[in-house]
């Protein structure tokens, strides 16, 4: 039998709660919030009432998620920044689309064997810690393209909350507490990080403790006055330079000088009627949904129930499929080309439907490509606004507070984001992506992504936005909180905090978060040839929004809220905040 860990609690817990409980084991969900004008679900409380109060003032989506982004920068510096980078997935009133990719690029010194030592061996944690993890930053770029092509106010008027959280301070609850809890050892190796983010006695801030960023308030003054150029022209790019080149980095002026954000046509693709627009390359997100759902569009999910071992072995067998294509196919498009319309064809989704052996579960090794030559933390978050612009946001510093460097003087945590590449062919990265040559290191290349900020819409109009953190999880996450809207019938909230399930292709192994599987089904899918990682973690943090009603059946009898948000029960200091 291929299970490991608490196979014994299992079946003793079995005894007492398989009779009460369906398939899969979960508890009830607390009720979606509502909202007639506008929602915004954030991972963090503040950030939240910020993008709430942009709204309310008039402002749209966009600039809505503008002063969200630079908020969580300052009230949620572990994946919220302004020294990384990341995707804004935009619909507008009037049934446009686009996509904004302000994700970090490769600096010009990069070269494809960086992270490798002599004998051609990944050196452990150079793409994870330091300057020479960095990719140049693109998150005030995009934010700076975003409001002046789709926001109405001006950069001060929606700068100002994160400035005035930098400078005064914000208390931290104890979901904030949390996310830093955990984080001293890697901060302390920074002194200017440390003296951010660390009291006198090298412990982080507790529950009901003050954190102060003057210099990060300073740095964010400066962009509110005079624009991005402020960051990337400026003293910002300088401070950041000079650390770089005095700490191992390879980080020049010219990076920052170069730096462009791209607008992109968002990937789409139909499922069951509704229409998904989700992230292009250099996301992988969107396109791996899309072939993911293609292939289950022919299997009645549905009636084979959320959480069976049916459900679960077709979706497992799905994943595996479209992760060997994720992991060796994809990359920058300005770098390789992209084989995405064979990817989305439904053709092809049948084709692996046909592998898909009824009975048995698949096996990862034999799908290895022959040409394959050859990867926490991140937030997202979901607005919706009066007139039904909706706006989809993933961003990041990779890891938990990014390469953990602040250059002296900008108050600014740097993203690590350089180990999204492939650093040799076949060697896991962080997420234990095995990738290819596809993704390789060039310089002014973008890593290839799994962030998936996500729209939904139905007959023109939006329906659901969604999207994770989640490392190469998000894809998973993303595409099972839309099944379980669409196939289960959960409302917003419930398919949010469903329990998970994650499949790669390698290792060769379904990811299962606690209870989130009987006994019974365990052992179905044990004797169907799975390998079953049982362990204690959950993971992700979705943030969404239905439009409608809190579920299908409630907009199926006329309706509910207009907006219905949910923030992920495992998002300690989330909140979804409607009007
Ligand atoms: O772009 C990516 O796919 C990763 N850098 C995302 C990292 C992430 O989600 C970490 N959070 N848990």
């Amino acid at each position: 039998m291929h299970i490991t860990r608490r196979t014994l609690i299992a079946v003793s817990l079995s005894l007492t709660v398989a009779f009460t409980l369906p398939a899969a084991v979960f508890a009830a969900s607390p009720a979606p919030a509502k909202g007639e004008h506008g929602m915004v679900v954030t991972a963090q409380h503040l950030a939240t009432e910020v993008g709430v109060e942009v709204l309310k003032k008039g402002g749209n989506a966009v600039d809505a998620a503008i002063a969200v982004g630079y908020a969580l920068a300052v009230v949620y510096p572990n994946a919220g920044n302004i020294g990384g980078g990341g995707f804004m997935t935009i619909r507008l009133k009037d049934g446009r689309s686009t996509f904004i990719d302000f994700r970090e690029r490769a600096p010009l010194a990069a070269t494809k064997t960086m992270y490798l030592d002599k004998e051609g061996k990944p050196v452990k944690g150079a793409s994870l810690d330091g300057y020479l993890a960095v990719g140049v930053p693109g998150s005030v770029a995009g934010f700076e393209m975003a409001r002046e092509k789709y926001g109405t106010l001006s950069r001060q008027d929606l700068m100002a909350p994160a400035i005035a959280y930098a400078r005064d301070g914000f208390v931290l609850n104890q979901g904030d507490a949390a996310s830093f809890a955990g984080s001293a050892a890697r901060l302390a190796k920074d002194p200017a990080a440390a003296a951010i983010f660390l009291k006198p006695d090298g412990k982080t801030y507790g529950i009901g403790e003050r954190l102060v960023q003057p210099d990060l308030a300073a740095s964010l003054s400066a962009i509110s006055e005079k624009g991005a150029d402020a960051f990337y022209k400026g003293g910002i790019a300088d401070a950041i330079v000079k650390a770089s080149g005095a700490k191992g980095g390879i980080l020049a002026k010219a990076d920052f000088e170069q730096y462009t954000v791209r607008e992109l046509k968002p990937v789409t693709c139909s499922y069951r009627g509704y229409e998904i627009i989700s992230s292009p390359p250099p996301s992988s997100g969107g396109v791996i949904i899309c072939e993911i759902l293609n292939v289950l569009e022919d299997y009645p999910l549905s009636y084979l129930g959320a959480g069976s071992a049916e459900t679960v072995h077709v979706m497992v067998e799905a994943m595996r499929y479209a992760y060997v294509d994720r992991n060796s196919a994809l990359g920058d498009p300005d770098f390789v080309d992209n084989p995405v319309s064979k990817l989305l064809d439904k053709a092809y989704a049948k084709q692996i439907r046909d592998k898909i052996d009824p009975f048995r579960a698949g096996v990862s090794k034999d799908l290895m490509p022959k040409d394959f030559g050859e990867s926490k933390e991140t937030t997202h978050y979901s607005i919706i606004d009066n007139d039904g612009n909706a706006v989809a946001v993933t961003y990041t510093l990779n890891g938990s507070f990014g390469a953990g460097v602040v250059a002296d003087g900008t108050g600014i945590l740097l993203n690590n984001e350089m180990d999204d590449f492939t650093q040799k062919p076949g060697v896991p990265n962080l997420y234990g992506l095995v990738q290819g040559e596809a993704n390789a290191i060039k310089p002014k290349k973008t890593p290839l992504s799994s962030m998936s900020p996500t729209i939904v819409t139905k007959d023109g109009k939006p329906f659901m936005v969604i999207g994770s953190p989640g490392g190469s999880r998000i894809i998973t996450i993303t595409l099972e909180a839309i099944v379980n809207v669409v196939d289960h019938g959960m409302n917003i909230q419930e398919a949010i905090d469903a329990p998970r399930i994650h499949h790669q292709w390698l290792p060769d192994t379904i990811y299962v978060e606690p209870f989130g599987l009987s006994p019974d089904t365990e052992r179905l899918l044990a004797g169907m040839g799975y390998h079953l990682d049982l362990g204690d973690q959950t993971w992700g943090q979705a943030a969404g929004i239905l439009v409608g009603g809190k579920s299908l059946a409630e907009i199926g009898k006329g309706g509910g809220a207009r907006y219905n948000g949910a923030i992920d029960s495992r998002a300690a200091s989330g909140e979804a905040l409607g009007y």
